[in-house]
């Protein structure tokens, strides 16, 4: 028989009225599929006139969210307000009232997730966040059921559309990136406070969850490593074009070798003894060769990258953010929480594993990888012997250089590839690079990625 579940939401902006509208559209065939009819009983928001991307019927709005949280008719929430504060409130006051909550919200989740997740357990309920990564591509369902058999050994991934359109664009045009950012501020595609997305924080905050999920313990934010695209130029772009290579922003996961103790004196330390789980969790531009699927993401498109121990490699690809991308994301969980309340059984596998919480997130500086660098340098003889001097010191081996030709003495760029090594070594002997006569502008550094 069908049954009837009644939804409450917080939120009718962007996401919240497009959620209001894909139910519209298909609620009916969620009922279908699921044996739930799900009833949209109130939608709260901050002022009732405010213009919206759907409308929303008035007799479902309300300014009074604590109304809607406390109904007790009302079976689950909807949070679609954003930020960390008012949504904390809300999120945490749903669960204690033992109501499945749906949020889209990364950055709440980021900051609040451990302690929201214990929440919802702690009540006997869930929390859906299906829509907080990468908007309408399914990874949080694929990363918690779809591979739960599966270690995580690699994932990458675009999930910022915002940098993707603002690169896509610079190496389409040959664009500067402060005029591609004015004029996708123009066109809406970028915030016009727009350092969340470009200085990496929205990366950050969904790389987070997913390493969460990926690698079975908490990921503190604190401990992912970022930078943002405002470093990136057109001439960095045009050079790694050159080489066979795009410049994507990617979200980087990786499990790293375990480091082992150094031997000991007693026969029982003498064993090199694993300390848990050694990941990489990371957000920053890299050149990714053209031949990868990866390079080919362009636009405000969103990519996830997943290799697993037993799958393989795989692929998603989609819109990562909007109203309606958003909102399918949404219905999505909202279905799954209308079953759980349907058949009263509340259990998902777990957003991380409560029971191991030893893993630990590696330093950026331990990480290797492959390097692009450029330098700006005088092209007078005995530049080029002084810089190879410190990378061979450093043991870093330069697996191709490009110097444009041009006339003795001028200053030009000089372009070396090197070969892996970790970020330390590396930072270190570009300071010291930094410091020759012959260079003339602070070194930059962008990381290679062989998808090995
Ligand atoms: P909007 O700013 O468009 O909507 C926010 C909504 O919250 C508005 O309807 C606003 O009311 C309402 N609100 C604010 N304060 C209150 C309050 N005190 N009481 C009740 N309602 C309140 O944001 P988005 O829809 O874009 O984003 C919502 C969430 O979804 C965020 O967490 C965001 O990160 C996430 N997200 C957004 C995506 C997107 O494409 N936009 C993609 C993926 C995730 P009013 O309308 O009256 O101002
Ligand atoms: N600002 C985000 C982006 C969308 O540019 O991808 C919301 O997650």
């Amino acid at each position: 028989m069908m049954q009837q579940v009644t939804l409450g939401m917080i939120g009718g902006g962007t996401v919240g009225s497009g959620v209001v509208n894909a139910l519209q559209r298909n609620a009916d065939l969620i009922a279908s599929r699921t044996g739930v009819n799900i009833r949209l009983a109130r939608v709260a928001v901050k002022a009732l006139d405010e213009p919206r991307p759907y409308p929303i019927p008035a007799e479902l709005m309300t300014t009074d969210w604590q109304a809607v949280v406390n109904d007790p008719e009302i079976q689950m929430i909807a949070e679609l307000v954003g930020g960390t504060t008012l949504a904390r409130t809300i999120v945490m006051t749903a669960l204690k009232l033992g109501k499945p909550v749906i949020t889209a919200n990364k950055a709440l989740l980021s900051a609040h997730g451990e302690e929201l997740f214990a929440t919802a357990a702690r009540h006997g309920t869930n929390l859906y966040y299906e829509a907080s990564v990468c908007g309408g591509i399914p990874i949080i369902k694929a990363l918690r059921e779809g591979f739960v058999g599966n270690r995580i050994t690699h994932l990458y991934g675009i999930v910022n559309g915002t940098c993707n359109y603002i690169l896509t664009r610079m190496k389409l045009e040959g664009a500067d990136f402060t005029a591609v950012l004015k004029d996708a501020q123009a066109q809406g595609y970028a915030e016009a406070e727009p350092s969340l997305d470009i200085d990496g924080h929205d990366a950050q905050h969904k790389i987070g969850i997913l390493a969460s999920l990926a690698h079975g313990f908490w990921v503190n934010p604190k401990d992912v490593y970022v930078e943002g695209i405002r470093h990136i130029s057109r001439i960095d772009i045009q050079f790694a074009e050159k080489l066979g290579y795009t410049i994507k922003l990617l979200g980087i996961l990786k499990i790293l070798p375990a480091k082992t103790t150094a031997p000991g004196r007693s026969s029982k330390a003498r064993k090199s003894t694993p300390e848990g789980a050694r990941v990489q969790v990371s957000v920053y531009p890299t050149l990714v060769p053209n031949s990868h699927v990866l390079a080919n993401v362009n636009q405000v498109f969103n990519a996830v990258f997943v290799r697993g121990d037993i799958v393989g490699d795989t692929l998603f690809y989609g819109r990562g953010a909007g109203k309606d991308a958003t909102a399918s994301a949404v219905l999505s969980d909202l279905a799954d929480a209308a079953l759980d309340l349907k058949f009263g059984t509340p259990h998902r596998v777990p957003p991380f594993a409560t029971h191991d919480k030893k893993g630990t997130v590696a330093k950026i500086e331990e990480v290797a990888s492959r390097y692009f660098v450029r330098l700006t340098v005088s092209d007078v003889p005995g530049t080029m012997a002084r810089i190879t001097k410190i990378l061979g010191d450093a043991r870093i081996g330069i697996s191709s250089v490009i110097q444009p030709e041009g006339h003795e003495g001028e200053t030009v760029p000089l372009i070396l590839m090197l070969h892996k090594a970790s970020s330390g070594t590396v930072s270190a002997a570009l300071s010291r690079i930094s410091r020759l006569p012959v260079v003339k502008a602070p070194p930059v550094m962008i990381r290679v990625e062989t998808f090995d």
